[in-house]
């Protein structure tokens, strides 16, 4: 089997845009926003190497969507139909499955009016394995750093919890932790409802919140993944000894977190792809690594799927569940933990330890 895939990228934010066309600078802001709007889709890069453990084997493309997540938001239709161009392109190259990355998977009704205009390509926003390797990551901290997730006197957090990726990641961990669990968003009714969700799968104490800030400076462990285009939690709060997947892209997690160094922050959803992958574009990872949303659109193209696959905002716990075995079977696998896209030091998880051991001795 020989599958084929398309997976569309974005600037996240003006900088990357300047850093790719430095004499935009030079312009007002407003008129290289104007044409970033006018632009259509294009290929970046061709994705060759990726070879399962089955012996399949994948190529794709990067394909750009030129716009920021500000203007996606803003300028949502045109958002919309620049990822169903891109849909035609990757068509014209014999791809079927179309990955949507970052951004491009929340607008558009989160891949559905893509789906509904595309019959010759299929259409994933790679949020199931997403999920799943954030829930890997969380519990791999965890473990690294010496909590256990079902000490009752933990408190867990998803923040973004209600979105399509927050949600499910809830849902997996839920069980695990018996302690306390609360769901953030902005919408406080939705976090309910989400929580209550959760009361009948887990032993623990589960609470609803709008308060990004005030639950995260109480969280022991937390998965961060919410569409907040500015980072929303800052070093004064997050808890001392606290472990935190930030899944977001742009980060949930400010930079000047990393200057905590009572505090693990996880990038979420980074992958080592099997065989020898050449991605021909620089995203800043390792090589022979990727995005996990990257991944299940690799992966699907191994399978040979050509429908739709991630892409209702209430993705099936079974769903999820299917990526992380997909995963297995072909070799993708959770990469060891990197913090601000550099990786965990063996001193950073000493030093966390210590913090969590002398917590456990001073509790008795
Ligand atoms: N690392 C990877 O491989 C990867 C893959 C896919 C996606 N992502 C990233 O994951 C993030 C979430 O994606 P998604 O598809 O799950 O999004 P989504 O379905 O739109 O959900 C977003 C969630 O964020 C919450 N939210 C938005 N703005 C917020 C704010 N200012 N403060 C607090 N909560 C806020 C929403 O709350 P309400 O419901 O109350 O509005 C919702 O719970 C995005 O940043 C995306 O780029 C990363």
């Amino acid at each position: 089997m020989h599958g084929k895939f398309v997976f569309l990228l974005h600037p996240l934010d003006m900088g990357h845009v300047y850093r790719e066309k430095p004499w935009a600078k030079w312009l007002p802001k407003s008129i290289v926003q104007f044409y970033m709007v006018k632009k259509k889709p294009f290929i970046a890069s061709h994705i060759t190497g990726i070879k399962s453990k089955t012996g399949d084997t994948a190529e794709g493309w990067f394909i750009i969507i030129p716009m920021t997540p500000d203007l996606m938001l803003k300028y949502e239709d045109v958002a919309t139909q620049r990822i169903i161009e891109a849909g035609h392109i990757g068509e014209e190259l014999g791809a079927t499955i179309m990955g949507l990355g970052a951004f491009t998977a929340i607008v558009g009704g989160a891949g559905l009016k893509a789906a509904e205009a595309l019959d010759g390509i299929g259409v994933t926003t790679g949020n199931s394995y997403t999920a799943y390797t954030a829930h890997e990551a969380l519990l791999m901290g965890a473990r690294e750093i010496g909590l256990n997730p079902e000490d009752p006197a933990l408190t867990l957090a998803v923040v973004g919890g209600t979105g399509s990726i927050g949600r499910i990641v809830a849902k997996l961990l839920a069980p695990k932790v018996n302690g306390k669990i609360v769901i953030v968003g902005r919408n406080k009714e939705k976090a309910e409802k989400v929580a209550s969700e959760l009361r009948p799968i887990t032993n623990a104490e589960v609470l609803s919140s709008d308060d990004v800030r005030g639950i995260m400076r109480q969280a022991d462990m937390a998965v961060t993944v919410s569409s907040a285009v500015d980072a929303i939690i800052g070093p004064d709060d997050v808890k001392s000894g606290a472990v935190i997947v930030d899944v977001s892209r742009p980060r949930d997690v400010a930079e000047a977190v990393k200057n905590r160094d009572d505090v693990l922050v996880i990038d979420g959803g980074v992958v080592k792809i099997p065989g020898d992958v050449k991605f021909n574009f620089d995203f800043g990872f390792p090589p022979g690594t990727a995005f996990a949303c990257m991944a299940e659109t690799m992966m699907l193209a191994l399978e040979g799927w050509s429908g739709d696959f991630s892409l209702t905002k209430e993705l099936k716990e079974e769903q999820v569940l299917q990526t992380g075995r997909w995963a297995k079977k072909h070799g993708f696998e959770l990469i060891w933990m990197r913090s601000f896209d550099l990786p965990v030091s063996e001193e950073k998880i000493k030093h966390m330890r210590e913090i969590i051991s002398r917590r456990v001795n001073s509790y008795g």
